[in-house]
């Protein structure tokens, strides 16, 4: 079998050594650390696969580039394919597929981590100390047990933090109108989203991007929410007006917030702007505040999901290379 070529863009270091351990020797990949986009998309003239990850600009510009240069078949190395325009996929005649799990567990134990650092105020009392500064003022946290905690979106990552927080002594509140029956047979109460809204002390987001999802946390829904409540978002970014969070922040409603995801993620997010002035005021007021966590979309790398995506995303291209039915293809609906 001659050598099958892959460009992989965004690809970091990790990306490129996990790649290419996963890799059978006929797979060669073209790792490119830069986004893929309507300029970079020339980057793959002549080659039948790209492989692309989670900000990566996959509208139908960047798709008519990569179509006309040979490009048949788009491998995420993510599970979300909100950046990829399906509909323009499908005309085009270019297969898509995903990871459509790589460790659910990463992102549930990240979600709850978020949570108790936020509660305890780790970030502040790890920065107090260094400083050689031992008070306990303004360090005062909350329990979680007896607490309500709501999730929006009861899909592999919700159940499981509901799973956890369960252990904790929490009661849980799900809201999923797709995924009632299992969430129901788990044992936990599903409920209408204004019931959620209204009696969750802590609200964790957990459901994909959809047009039905986009701002599902506005100015409307921050009203129906206790005073003091806490917002985890693990999950997109474009699930949560960021401007009305902030607003209600600075009148705190919202007591805490934390953000593993952001609206305008994609040019910032998995690079170092450390020398740069952030023209972004939104996440600059944000990253000022000291009821705020905010981390740069990492909920999901620890090994082992390194290891579930690269390995899938090879099985996914070898089962393309094959004219094998594609377990993982993701279509326009
Ligand atoms: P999943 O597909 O297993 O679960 C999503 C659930 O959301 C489903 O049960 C679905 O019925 C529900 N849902 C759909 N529309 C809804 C709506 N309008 N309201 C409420 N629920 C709705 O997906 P999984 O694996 O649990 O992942 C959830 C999300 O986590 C992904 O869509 C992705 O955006 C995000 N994610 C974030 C990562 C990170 O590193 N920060 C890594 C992996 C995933």
């Amino acid at each position: 079998m001659s050598m099958i070529q892959v460009s992989a863009f965004s690809a970091k270091p990790y990306d490129q050594a996990f790649l290419t351990q996963a890799a059978s020797s006929d797979l060669c990949f073209c790792c490119y650390n830069l986004p893929l986009d309507a300029v970079s998309a020339p980057m793959a003239n002549g080659v039948e696969i790209v492989c692309a990850f989670v900000n990566d600009d996959l509208s139908r510009t960047t798709l008519e580039i990569l179509h006309k240069g040979g490009t048949r078949l788009i491998a995420l190395r993510c599970a979300g394919y909100n950046q990829v325009d399906l509909l323009a996929a499908q005309e085009l005649g270019i297969s898509v597929v995903n990871v459509p799990a790589y460790s659910p567990y990463a992102v549930a134990e990240y979600a709850i981590s978020l949570m108790l650092a936020l509660s305890r105020k780790l970030p502040r009392a790890y920065n107090r100390v260094r400083d050689g500064n031992f008070s306990l003022d303004g360090l005062l946290g909350f329990d979680f047990y007896g607490k309500t905690v709501g999730i929006i979106g009861g899909g592999k990552i919700g159940q499981l933090v509901a799973e956890r927080l369960k252990a904790f002594g929490c009661t849980m509140l799900i809201y999923d109108p797709y995924n009632k029956d299992v969430c129901i047979e788990m044992g936990f109460d599903v409920v209408e989203l204004d019931v959620l809204l209204a009696q969750s002390d802590i609200i964790s987001l957990h459901c994909p991007l959809t047009n039905d999802t986009r701002y599902i946390i506005d100015d409307a829904a921050i009203e129906k929410m206790k005073q003091g409540v806490m917002l985890i978002n693990t999950s997109r970014g474009a699930l949560m007006d960021t401007k009305a969070v902030l607003a209600a922040l600075k009148k705190h409603k919202v007591a805490y917030l934390g953000l593993d995801v952001y609206e305008q993620e994609g040019s910032l997010f998995f690079e170092d702007h450390s020398t740069e002035i952030i023209q972004d005021d939104v996440i600059q007021r944000l990253i000022t505040l000291p009821n705020v966590l905010v981390t740069g979309h990492q909920a999901y790398f620890t090994k082992e999901a390194l290891v579930h995506i690269s390995e899938t995303t090879v099985s996914n291209i070898l089962d393309f290379v094959a004219g094998k039915e594609l377990v993982n293809q993701v279509v326009a609906k």
